[in-house]
């Protein structure tokens, strides 16, 4: 068992990770858990895991909702959904908000939590990979619009991050892959060390080796908890953890629903931000390819869709990470350590996006 420190001040929380995590979520938020609960889930989380949480809750009351499982769902018409249920149920501004789920759940459950009442306690539980070292921690809630991802939020910080890494277990292998790619993300961006242990345990992460697992998550939680506490409202640091993601973002935007996960988007846009630093001279040829192994060893893809130009430059700019009309790159300089690149012609990007495809 691990625990990680998020510090911000009153807004401070831990991040409790190890095995059985759910059978202890009552012990571990003894001192504050509220009275009133509302847990907000998903069938195919819930069918595992809904009822070992109910089961050490039976001191409170407790009502759940399911949400259909899935990214288009993320929308407002689940968060009415969920609000006419808080509201029908009278909940008052006492309860607390628990997101047993994906990224999907959390982002979805966060943003309930962060206006519910205008906010009540929020408490998260990912179930995923990716949630676990990624979405679940840092305060980021959000919904979607028809035109864009995330377009509804806010920054709400939950009273606390419970990661099981037992949960992963009924988790598909492409789902716990995509997680992968944010686990090297953070070595890529912020610490060589790190990178140099996922190069030296890729084989254990990647056949879930507890040890190596518990580790690799309390180490990503660690850097994204020390990049938060930086930088909370993404005014500088934190968009490096923004690594791979506007090429990511294109893919995914670019390509049918389901075609690309997320992680696998993430480790293809790494690769061209990558090879774009390498070819401006920013990046040496060793650290590219130490990076591209890594991806490899982790059966990432290191190869990005076959889309024209116009189709890359329309969804990049409509990523939410252009400012002042430029389009802004987050390019690794040494393995551990990034910064945010704004002026590269287009033609260069393009000419090594051909490379990559
Ligand atoms: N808030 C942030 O800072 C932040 C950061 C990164 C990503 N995100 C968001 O996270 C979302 C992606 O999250 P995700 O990758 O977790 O996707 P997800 O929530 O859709 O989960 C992936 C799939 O795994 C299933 N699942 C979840 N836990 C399971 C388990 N233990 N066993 C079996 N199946 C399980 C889900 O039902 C789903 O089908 C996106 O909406 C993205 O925008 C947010
Ligand atoms: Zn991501």
């Amino acid at each position: 068992m691990a625990e990680v420190q998020v510090s911000l001040g009153e807004r401070s929380y831990t991040i409790h990770i190890g095995n059985e995590q759910l059978a202890n979520f009552r012990t571990t938020n003894a001192h504050k858990l509220n009275k009133q609960l509302f847990i907000i889930t998903n069938p195919t989380v819930s069918q595992y895991y809904l009822k070992p949480l109910l089961n050490v809750l039976t001191d409170h009351h407790v009502d759940f909702f399911e949400m259909r499982d899935g990214e288009q769902f993320k929308n407002l018409d689940s968060y009415a959904e969920i609000m006419d249920r808080l509201i029908s149920k009278g909940y008052n501004r006492d309860c607390g908000i628990i997101a047993l789920g994906g990224g999907v759940v959390g982002d979805l459950a966060g943003f309930v939590a962060a206006t519910f009442q205008r906010g009540v306690d929020f408490y998260q539980i990912p179930t995923t990979l990716l949630s676990q070292v990624d979405s679940s921690v840092g305060g980021k809630t959000a919904v979607n619009h028809p035109h864009g991802k995330n377009l509804i939020g806010a920054f709400y910080q939950p009273k606390s991050v419970t990661i099981d890494i037992d949960c992963l277990q009924t988790l598909t292998e492409r789902d716990f892959r995509s997680g992968l790619a944010e686990i090297v993300k953070y070595g890529i961006i912020y610490d060589a060390d790190f990178f140099h242990w996922l190069e030296h345990h890729a084989a254990e992460l990647k056949q879930q080796d507890p040890d190596a697992l518990t580790y690799a998550i309390k180490r990503s939680c660690e850097i994204k908890a020390d990049v938060v506490a930086k930088d909370e409202r993404e005014k500088g640091l934190r968009a490096l953890l923004n690594l791979g993601h506007t090429f990511g973002h294109a893919i995914e935007a670019a390509t049918t629903y389901g075609e690309w996960t997320h992680g696998e988007a993430v480790s293809a846009g790494i690769i061209i931000a990558s090879k774009l630093s390498e070819v401006t001279q920013r990046l040496s040829a060793s650290d590219f390819r130490r990076i591209k192994e890594l991806l490899t060893a982790f059966e990432l893809p290191t190869r990005c869709p076959d889309m024209p130009w116009e189709s890359w430059l329309e969804y990049m700019q409509r990523d939410k990470k252009v400012k002042d009309d430029q389009l802004h790159f987050v390019l690794p300089t040494a393995i551990g350590q990034a910064d945010v690149v704004k002026d590269i012609e287009h033609t260069t990007v393009a000419a090594v996006i051909t490379e990559c495809c």
